[in-house]
């Protein structure tokens, strides 16, 4: 399942990010890659022990925080610090899959990869190439979104950056561990979630059938939810 999250950034608040990026040194993108990605990856990264990496991805942290469908989209139980990475004239990255398990760098803190999420962080028009082309059970997804947006996909499919042919594309990525490990059964809750806030909207919180069905959504991700 792919997930937009509009506006997770205002534009206060992107313009920060950048000013902080924009300024820091970045170093070749392949420091991050596993063997295989390494092959395929072509771009710039924020070295992610550094002081603006942590700096700009405690705001993404807490613009995350402050989302609620990106909690009901992801149920998030650990989030890999956020990364920052750059795509100029022809950088691409191939096709590939994440890798599983992410280990911060000299700390014991490690994240299984379930959800990748990428934070846009340019505006759409000032460059073009850098889609995000994500493969799922219903064909090719490609996704290029307005700066702030932020799209989150299953660590598990197979996606590309395609290569840029004008301006640069910036972006924040990063992964999370779900307290729902299962793809299916986290759409399940979030369809669920979504059905419940409708209905409530109308009949009110304490509204009987409201208040059995948010029962049945506890009682689900009880069922499921590691925490
Ligand atoms: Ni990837």
């Amino acid at each position: 399942m792919l997930i937009a999250i509009p506006d997770l950034l205002d534009a206060a608040t992107l313009a920060n990010v950048r000013a902080i990026i924009d300024a820091a040194p970045w170093v070749d993108g392949n420091v991050t890659s596993g063997h295989q990605s390494a092959l395929a990856k072509r771009n710039e990264q924020l070295p992610e022990d550094g002081a603006a990496a942590r700096e700009a991805g405690k705001i993404v942290l807490d613009a995350l925080a402050a989302s609620p469908l990106f909690f009901a989209a992801t149920l998030p139980l650990k989030v890999f610090p956020p990364l920052f990475n750059r795509y100029g004239l022809g950088q691409t990255f191939g096709t590939h899959v994440d890798n599983a398990v992410r280990v911060q760098r000299g700390r014991d803190f490690r994240v299984r990869a379930d959800l990748s999420v990428t934070v846009f962080l340019e505006d759409a028009d000032r460059y073009d190439g850098g889609d995000l082309v994500i493969e799922d059970l219903f064909g090719e997804q490609r996704v290029k979104l307005p700066a702030g947006h932020a799209v989150v996909y299953p660590s598990s499919s197979l996606h590309r950056v395609t290569p840029v042919t004008r301006g640069r594309r910036v972006a924040s990525f990063f992964w999370l561990q779900s307290m729902v490990r299962d793809d299916a059964a986290r759409r399940i809750l979030f369809d669920l979630d979504r059905s419940v806030q409708s209905v409530a909207a109308v009949r009110g919180n304490d509204d009987a059938d409201v208040i059995r069905l948010t029962g049945v959504y506890h009682n689900l991700l009880r069922r499921w939810a590691d925490a």
